[in-house]
């Protein structure tokens, strides 16, 4: 068998390549390294192709003779699409739109995609659950959703199969901490281990529900390979939500000392509360997180300290 992973070379991509290589899957990484790294998939046995999800000959080229695609290229940064929705849109529903031409073309069995949380935006009810109506509240949600909406088209009108996998917040090693798009553990934790300042954008008692980056790669392997599940979207989380505020303190007692953060003004675009039902993705898939968040934090720290050496 074998898988595309777009984004292949990213933080998320790259540990989906890792697990379906342990299960025996030949992987080709299709990746424009433009957050992505080659150093990702260092003692992976993965090939690397270079090129954007929005150049469709390339990425038809690379899929040629596989069997399962895994979508997680994408512009992944909520004020990077409001400062930028023509390039997000581009990239995030154009390439989106190009990997399912190309599976139709190429008699790709199942598509499986890197949905968000961003798009339950300003809907209130808590925890979010799949069969909420979507209410998007930045460029990046909204083409999080029209995504999905393809998705869902796509078995019945060309018998590919789909499956949308809700992402909330990820977390892990080689999640790249350099930019101020970045992932807010991952900026968090390389400050704290640096003694470098912390921002908290808001008033630090928004919520995420962080989940550790290898069960989302368990999470896409059961997504490519559970028999009956096309056309599904699951929420992909602990069905926990952790407050910026908590988050800090438990880092501070990782790290052995008090992280006072400066606040600043929120960031447009950003949702308030976030905490997944995650009960549909136990039920179809048999999936659940493991990793604790505090026990994640503990992996991530000893891993920076692997890269710093
Ligand atoms: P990442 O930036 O590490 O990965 C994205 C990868 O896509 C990078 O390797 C980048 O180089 C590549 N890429 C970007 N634009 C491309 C293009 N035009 N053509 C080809 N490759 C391109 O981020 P990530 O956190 O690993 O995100 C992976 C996916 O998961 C994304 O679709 C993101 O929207 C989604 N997601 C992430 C989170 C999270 O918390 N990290 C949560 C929900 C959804
Ligand atoms: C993240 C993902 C997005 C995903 C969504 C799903 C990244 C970069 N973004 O968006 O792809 O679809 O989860 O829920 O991985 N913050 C600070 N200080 C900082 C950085 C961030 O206070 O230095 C705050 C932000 O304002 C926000 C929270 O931390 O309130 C989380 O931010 P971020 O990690 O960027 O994630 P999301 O915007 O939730």
């Amino acid at each position: 068998m074998r898988a595309l992973v777009t984004g292949g070379a990213g933080f998320i991509g790259s540990h989906i390549g890792a697990r379906l290589c342990a299960a025996g899957i030949d992987v080709v990484a299709f990746d424009d390294l433009s957050t992505g790294k080659r150093e990702n998939l260092a003692g992976i046995d993965a090939r690397l192709v270079v090129g954007d999800v929005r150049d469709r000959a390339a990425l038809g080229a690379a899929m040629a003779g596989c069997d399962l695609v895994f979508h997680e290229a994408a512009v992944v940064s909520v004020p990077k699409s409001v400062e930028d929705p023509q390039l997000s849109h581009d990239v995030n529903i154009q390439g989106t739109l190009n990997v399912l031409l190309e599976a139709r073309a190429r008699g790709v069995k199942r598509v499986v995609f890197a949905g968000s949380a961003a798009i339950y935006g300003e809907e209130p009810t808590l925890p979010k659950h799949e069969g909420m109506l979507p209410a998007p509240i930045s460029p990046y949600g909204v083409e999080k959703i029209t995504g999905e909406l393809y998705l869902k088209a796509w078995p019945k009108l060309y018998g590919v199969e789909t499956v949308t996998l809700r992402y909330f917040n990820v977390f892990g090693p080689r999640q790249d901490p350099s930019s101020p798009y970045s992932g807010v553990i991952s900026i968090f934790v390389q400050r704290a281990l640096s003694g470098a300042p912390i921002t908290v954008f808001g008033d630090g008692l928004q919520t995420r529900d962080f989940v550790f980056v290898g069960d989302v790669a368990e999470a896409n392997y059961l997504a490519g390979t559970v028999p009956g599940v096309s056309g599904a979207t699951f929420n992909v989380a602990r069905g926990e939500q952790t407050t910026l505020v908590e988050l800090l303190a438990m880092l501070g007692r990782i790290v052995g000392r008090d992280l006072s953060p400066t606040f600043a003004e929120a960031r447009g675009g950003d949702i308030r509360y976030s905490i997944a039902d995650v009960s549909a993705a136990r039920a179809a898939l048999g999936w659940t997180a493991q990793v604790g968040v505090e026990d994640g934090l503990r992996k991530l720290v000893d891993w920076f300290a692997t890269i710093q050496r």
